[in-house]
């Protein structure tokens, strides 16, 4: 097949080489967006009077008639036609004939490239918005119907002080919310128009790239052709935002099998969204969640990937950036399939209230509220701390509960403890107490609710 460059050379490309080098194999998915630029950039082209009205035209009814034959699966995508690009150029010629040929007028495949990504990322970028939005209403629910479930929250994986439900599921609403923004700041960014920065230092014709923005919809211009075409940064950040949101998801998805296990029994996954052992009959295991623990480890690499090609390349583009696409598709699609499924299984998920609210007052965990009820009448909390500590002693060495010491064992540690402190060695009491900005309190769960309703 005759390449475009083929002037220069005296022979043809190896075939290795053509097999080598070849993107088509993953970035034909560019397709619609390629496209796309290409009707615009002819537009401009004839804007400019760089080219007839006519020839746009018949360019432009070309490349629609090449979508429509992508879209319905009538199109061959050929490997010795190396990309995207020249696949659907060299359509357009074999169509229209050599008027196709004035299309790469006043662009590259460099700039082409950048345009297409940011196309893509653009879309791409909003849809996982709307994702994280539409799982953050789905945990919004059930934390408004957890509202008043307690449980035993922890600090080093041990029980350490009664919280609700509602309050923990809320957690994870503000990490994704936060990771929203991430993605939404990304958008900014790539939110940037590459196109007439051509193979690097832009061009004697005398094109129009604010024109080009405008009917593209870009909030911005690159400014600078040369950083337009070699930089992958709006990739970059991508890359990150959704390795920080697979930290998070990778957290919930751990905590959601531990609380599966037999021995927490907070939960139970729903049969549809879990797997069964080839051998062992009574199993039930919650393999979607160990999937999306162990796609962020793919997720990471990709940001690893993509920082280590770029790292120390020369200005201005080099093939080596060809290599962006790959991790940039694998973590679109794997954090895509990642929301879709957490979406439609998390509101199914069983909460065993009965088991959460009998454990949360297992080991102690009012132990500081007796520390601060004794703060409350005067002690300094390090005395009142010592004294707490010396009761859970005294309570454990006898296998009792706090709440089952009588008042004149309690007294033993500290005169000041008056029967009152019956109040405080009650669960409900304990997190309905909880009232400072932030806490766990139910009123403060439903100050947390409504912001998030309103934001939402
Ligand atoms: N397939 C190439 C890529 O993905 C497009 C740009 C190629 N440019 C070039 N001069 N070979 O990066």
């Amino acid at each position: 097949m005759k390449k475009p460059w083929a002037g220069r050379f005296k022979e043809s490309t190896a075939s290795s080489v053509e097999e080598f080098t070849e993107s088509i194999s993953f970035d034909w998915r560019l397709w619609p967006y390629d496209i796309e630029g290409s009707i615009a950039h002819t537009r401009m082209l004839a804007h400019q009077g760089i080219l007839k009205k006519s020839e746009a035209n018949e360019i432009i009814s070309g490349l629609k008639e090449i979508y429509k034959e992508i879209q319905e699966g009538r199109f061959q995508w050929k490997k010795e036609l190396e990309d995207v690009h020249m696949n659907i150029e060299s359509a357009l010629i074999k169509k229209i004939g050599s008027l196709g040929g004035k299309l790469h007028t006043a662009r590259s495949r460099n700039d082409q490239i950048a345009l297409d990504l940011r196309l893509y990322l653009r879309d791409v970028t909003k849809g996982i918005i709307k994702d994280i939005t539409r799982f953050q209403k789905k945990l919004l629910s059930v934390a408004e119907k957890e509202a008043s479930t307690i449980m035993p929250g922890y600090t080093h994986l041990q029980r350490a002080q009664p919280v609700v439900l509602g309050h923990h599921i809320l957690a994870y609403i503000e990490m994704l919310q936060r990771d929203r923004e991430r993605y939404e700041d990304a958008l900014k960014r790539i939110d940037t128009m590459p196109l007439g920065a051509c193979a690097l230092a832009g061009t004697t014709l005398p094109t129009d790239r604010t024109y080009l923005a405008r009917i593209l919809k870009f909030k911005r211009v690159a400014e600078n052709s040369m950083d337009a075409v070699s930089d992958r940064d709006f990739i970059m950040e991508f890359l990150s935002a959704s390795a920080i949101m697979m930290t998070h998801l990778s957290r919930m998805a751990e905590e959601l099998i531990l609380w599966a296990t037999e021995e927490f029994s907070f939960i139970e996954l729903p049969d549809a969204y879990t797997t069964g052992s080839s051998i062992m009959p009574q199993k039930k295991n919650p393999d979607v969640l160990e999937l999306i623990r162990g796609k962020t480890g793919r997720v990471y690499g990709s940001l690893m990937s993509l920082l280590t090609t770029m790292k120390a390349l020369p200005l201005a583009y080099n093939r080596d950036m060809q290599e962006d696409k790959i991790p940039l598709f694998d973590t679109v699609d794997t954090i895509k399939a990642v929301l879709s499924i957490l979406i439609e299984m998390f509101p199914k998920i069983r909460f065993n209230r009965k088991v959460m609210k009998e454990t949360s007052t297992e080991g102690y965990t009012l132990a500081t509220d007796v520390a601060e009820y004794l703060v409350m009448k005067g002690v300094p909390f390090r005395q009142a701390h010592e004294i707490t500590g010396q009761i859970v002693r005294y309570a454990i060495e006898r296998g009792l509960a706090l709440e089952e010491l009588s008042l004149d064992e309690l007294k033993g540690f500290s005169p000041l403890i008056d029967s009152d402190i019956r109040d405080v060695l009650n669960v409900e009491n304990a997190v309905k107490r909880r009232r400072s900005r932030g806490a766990t309190s139910p009123a403060e769960i439903k100050k947390q609710i409504q912001r998030f309703k309103r934001i939402l």
